[in-house]
């Protein structure tokens, strides 16, 4: 259906803090002959942005759209193959991208970690993009793309060694280093300030399977609510503590399996912790970083610290430095233990800042997947995840990119 279109892949969002990255990176990494087109509300700005990123984005088109001009996006919608969306906070601007996407056939990928915004993308344009063919895919960053393709590596391994389904499966953050940026922290405040003000949006996102596709049909597997102090897992044999995007990812990988048919097994349980290990020092460090989480939590909800936070934190453009991001890295294991009693453990690695370097060749990567690999992917559309859109294709191009994605059998213990 959207063969015909005048480009391959828009960005848009393309003035942006990860817009700029994630147009960066497909400067350098886009096979020749993609064509990719710039997206924002100032023709000016897109034309300085573009004019940092080399010869070969001499010629990109320059697309002029605004969240809020419908016609603008329809347009925008109708030119491109795939439109990827760093236009963030996403519940506030982002639905009527989805919807333009959705009813032109357009395969859509973001970075939304805002749980409220992707429900009522679901609720409202699931049906639509279904019927047009469209791919709408959120979370296509370091939020989620460890976590969903990682629990994908991971059933298909456990499939093919006939060990049967996934049941306990925790992911564990051993190693990360990364900074923020204005718009993560504008979209997380964003969120954080609708659940306060609505106990239903709280008791929307405190649900495991918000993001399920029929919430009536999951299993009842007892709580299953987001890890928030230190404790010892006795299973793992470590320390750990809470990992401050659980509450997004562990939504994605269950609405991953539901829209799998519940593939991965129907008592699949899934959690996210970052370890600390069994040393000496590890309550200590987990017992610091969940009070650490809880006080700028408590920071932010404070209208006077919130003002305070707001003078040293990053606004909107602005986040880490060049430096900072190719200092960082992330290091996950995932353990599980599947129906048979087999263990298999899966590793996702990656350098560069999580949430800007490795984020930006991730959404660079998701884009050029929907828009060149069509054949390869799972015959699925609708609002999806990054695991049901593009499987294992989005993961070879990762691997490709540079990121470690394994998933084995084990006998090794947890870290
Ligand atoms: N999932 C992940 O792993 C991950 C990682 C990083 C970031 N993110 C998310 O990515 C989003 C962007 O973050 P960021 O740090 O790049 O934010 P940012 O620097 O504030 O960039 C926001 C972009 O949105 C544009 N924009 C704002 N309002 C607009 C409107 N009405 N119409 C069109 N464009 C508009 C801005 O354009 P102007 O230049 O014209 O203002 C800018 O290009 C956030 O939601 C953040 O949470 C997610």
């Amino acid at each position: 259906m959207s063969g015909d279109r005048e480009l391959d892949v828009v960005v848009f969002g393309a003035t942006g803090f990860v817009g700029r990255l994630v147009a960066g990176y497909l400067a350098e990494h886009a096979p020749p002959g993609v064509r990719v087109g710039l997206a924002g509300r100032s023709g000016r700005r897109l034309a300085s942005i573009r004019a940092r990123l080399g010869a070969g984005a001499s010629s990109w088109p320059l697309l002029v759209a605004d969240s809020f001009d419908r016609a603008s996006l329809v347009a925008l919608a109708r030119a491109a193959r795939v439109v990827a969306t760093t236009v963030g906070p996403y519940r506030r601007q982002g639905l009527a991208l989805v919807e333009a996407c959705a009813s032109a056939g357009t395969d859509y990928v973001d970075l939304a970690g805002e749980v409220l915004f992707m429900r009522e993308s679901i609720d409202r344009y699931h049906g639509v993009a279904a019927g047009t063919g469209a791919r709408i895919v959120h979370s296509c960053g370091f939020d989620s793309i460890p976590s969903d393709l990682g629990v994908l590596l991971l059933h298909q391994a456990a499939r093919a060694g006939g060990a049967g389904d996934l049941e306990d499966t925790t992911l564990v953050v051993t190693a990360l280093r990364g900074g923020i940026s204005g718009g993560t922290l504008a979209s997380g405040l964003g969120q954080w300030d609708e659940m306060r003000a609505s106990a239903r949006a709280r008791s929307l996102a405190e649900d495991p399977y918000a993001l399920s596709p029929d919430r009536a049909a999951e299993p009842d597997l007892g709580g299953q609510s987001d890890l928030e102090w230190a404790r010892h897992d006795a299973g793992l044999g470590i320390w750990v503590g809470p990992f401050i995007m659980a509450g997004l990812n562990t939504r994605v990988v269950r609405r991953s399996n539901a829209l799998q048919g519940w593939a991965y097994g129907r008592r699949f349980r899934y959690r996210e912790v970052t370890g600390f290990g069994s040393g000496p020092a590890a309550p200590a460090q987990a017992a610091a970083l969940a009070a650490g989480v809880k006080a700028v939590t408590a920071g932010l909800a404070f209208p006077p610290s919130r003002a305070l936070l707001g003078m040293v934190l990053p606004r909107p453009g602005q986040g880490p430095s060049d430096k900072t991001r190719r200092a960082g890295f992330f290091r996950i294991q995932i353990h599980t233990r599947t129906s048979a009693g087999v263990r298999y453990l899966g590793k996702i690695e990656a350098r560069g800042d999580p949430g800007y370097a490795a984020t930006s060749v991730m959404l660079g990567e998701s884009a050029l997947c929907l828009a060149l690999d069509r054949d390869r992917l799972p015959d699925r559309a609708g609002v999806l995840t990054p695991a049901t859109a593009m499987g294992t294709a989005l993961a070879e191009r990762l691997q490709s990119a540079g990121h470690t994605l394994t998933a084995q059998r084990t006998t090794q213990s947890p870290p």
